[in-house]
């Protein structure tokens, strides 16, 4: 796919632009990986259709937005991923960050994840005016502290046993980054 839609952010690797519909089962194949699902805290298989239908929800309100992450190669920008914020409380300024996926696997361990969430650090802010930016880990995805901890996010608590998964419960990892804490990516 060629470099032509407008984007929302972008560096020098990577852009940030809105869904199309026309990606509805791309997005929902990414959805339905093992490899991706396993971090989320919900999981319902997707479909081209429940994707849709996601995307017709979130379009409708105006707490949460979900983007595509494309990396540049050359002139081509390829769609590899997601990212988005939800829960936007605009008086108390403060948004859950998430969720991220990289859903492309050649894709990963090649930054371009870490470039996009600080990407999007910036957007909330240095354009939405948020004070708090807050992230939930499961304790599975334990390991993923460490990646968000990179774009600045700081670990603040740990709800107990706040999730049930995989016939048990486990603990849910709050980490948070305040706007006098963030160094801007851009
Ligand atoms: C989390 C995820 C987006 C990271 O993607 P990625 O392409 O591997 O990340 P990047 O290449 O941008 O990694 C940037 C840095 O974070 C580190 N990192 C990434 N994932 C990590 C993990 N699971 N554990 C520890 N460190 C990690 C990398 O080592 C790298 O550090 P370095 O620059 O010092 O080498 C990807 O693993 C994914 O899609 N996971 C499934 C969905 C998920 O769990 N999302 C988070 C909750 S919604």
């Amino acid at each position: 796919m060629g470099i032509s839609r407008r984007p929302l952010l972008q560096s020098d690797r990577i852009r940030i632009r809105e869904i199309d519909d026309t990606e509805d089962a791309l997005v929902a194949s990414w959805r339905s990986d093992p490899l991706v699902y396993s971090g989320f805290i919900e999981f319902a298989p997707a479909s081209a259709r429940t994707q849709h239908d996601f995307m017709a929800n979130v379009r409708a309100g105006d707490a949460r937005s979900v983007w595509m992450i494309e990396a540049i190669e050359g002139s081509q920008a390829i769609p590899v991923g997601n990212v988005g914020i939800m829960g936007i409380d605009r008086r108390n300024r403060r948004c859950e960050f998430g969720p991220i996926f990289i859903g492309e696997h050649s894709y990963r361990g090649r930054g371009l994840a870490l470039e996009a969430e600080r990407l999007v650090l910036d957007y909330c802010f240095l354009h939405l005016g948020m004070h708090r930016v807050y992230a939930y880990v499961t304790e599975p995805n334990a390991a993923v502290v460490a990646f968000h901890e990179k774009a600045g996010f700081r670990r603040e608590t740990a709800l107990r046993e706040h999730i049930f998964m995989d016939g048990r419960f486990w603990d849910l990892i709050v980490l948070s980054l305040l706007e006098d804490e963030h160094v801007p990516f851009s």
